[in-house]
């Protein structure tokens, strides 16, 4: 066994964390009361859900009290501070929908370079760097809809936004659907990640097959989540050859699926997968980093080298040019 302090003290990089699923609380309270903006429960009993489905609609919800370049500026600080406190980040990429704040008022370069203006004042504070994914929510995007939004990063280019991203139920949204926002992206330099394979979804509503669409269609140069992808020794086979790097989260109060969380995670290493350890949603999962870091080690019993291959192993997956992988390593 490796103690709680060292967990959460060891530097980590997080490359699968969503912005509007980070937001505190009283954040969220304050924003909805200046905004406002009526929830339907208390600011502290809002992240509940009966399904991941109900999780989606809170997600969408709670985006909408971001709505000047300020509140994400001080969304992307306040996420820094809290990670760097309760698990030592050090990098983090944040995906980001633009198309669940459109209705808030703000338009995509005022939502980026209020994100930028965080970032910055993040690592000048914390000297913790950030990069930005572009995200189409596959559940509520047409395939032309998301190539607008991959037009519209590419139309305002930042050199913060370093990729796209694929989240949302994976179901209403089979990956083979985005190939031409994929394409667009890939064309422009942008790097490529995907939902793929989450446990929430039926194998299926998300068969292991899908991570060779996402590699093979998609071209992606990364996958979050990826377990039910072990319900196929080919896939996975084919997976620990490829080498990409994966994004599991350890924790998650997404109803049905928590006890198998740590059991999945521990099976994909042993496949000989690349994997880096992360979140996903933290303030409505109930989570941080290093309490994700904690509840998986306690479940599993890995030692100190197994926390730091998992460190080690964020800082390679992320898309961090390499001479900033080398300050980090
Ligand atoms: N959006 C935010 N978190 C997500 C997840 N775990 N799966 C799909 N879409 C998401
Ligand atoms: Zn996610």
């Amino acid at each position: 066994a490796v103690a709680d302090g060292y967990l959460r003290r060891i530097p980590k990089a997080e490359l699968h964390c969503h912005l509007a699923g980070t937001l505190r609380a009283t954040t969220v309270a304050e924003l909805a009361a200046r905004a406002g903006l009526a929830l339907p429960r208390p600011a502290d009993k809002l992240y509940q859900w009966p399904d991941f489905y109900g999780f989606l609609d809170v997600l969408r919800l709670t985006a909408l009290v971001l709505r000047t370049p300020e509140d994400f500026s001080r969304a992307v600080y306040e996420y820094v501070e809290d990670a760097v406190r309760d698990g030592n980040l050090r990098h983090v990429e944040f995906f980001f929908n633009p198309d669940y704040f459109y209705p808030n008022g703000i338009d995509y370069p005022a939502m980026v370079d209020g994100m930028i203006e965080g970032i910055e004042a993040a690592k000048k504070m914390f000297g913790v760097s950030s990069l930005l994914i572009c995200c189409i929510d596959r559940s509520t995007n047409t395939p032309a809809q998301a190539v607008e939004i991959v037009e519209t990063a590419i139309a305002h280019r930042r050199d913060h936004v370093v990729g796209i991203g694929l989240d949302g139920a994976e179901r209403a949204g089979p990956p083979a659907t985005f190939a031409e926002a994929y394409a667009l992206a890939k064309r422009a330099g942008l790097h490529r990640t995907a939902h793929c394979c989450e446990d929430n979804q039926t194998l299926v509503e998300a068969p292991p097959t899908n991570y060779l669409i996402c590699r093979d269609v998609l071209q992606c140069d990364r996958i979050d989540h990826g377990y039910n992808m072990l319900a196929s020794d080919f896939v996975m086979a084919e997976a620990r050859r490829d080498g990409l790097y994966f994004t599991p989260c350890a924790w998650t109060s997404l109803v049905h699926n928590r006890p198998h969380r740590p059991q999945r995670i521990r099976r994909m290493v042993e496949a000989g997968l690349n994997v880096t350890i992360n979140t996903d949603d933290p303030a409505m999962f109930e989570t941080d980093l290093g309490h994700g870091f904690t509840t998986l080690f306690e479940s599993i019993g890995w030692g100190p080298d197994m926390a730091r291959k998992f460190s080690l192993n964020s800082v390679e997956g992320s898309w961090l040019d390499e001479s900033d992988k080398s300050a980090l390593r």
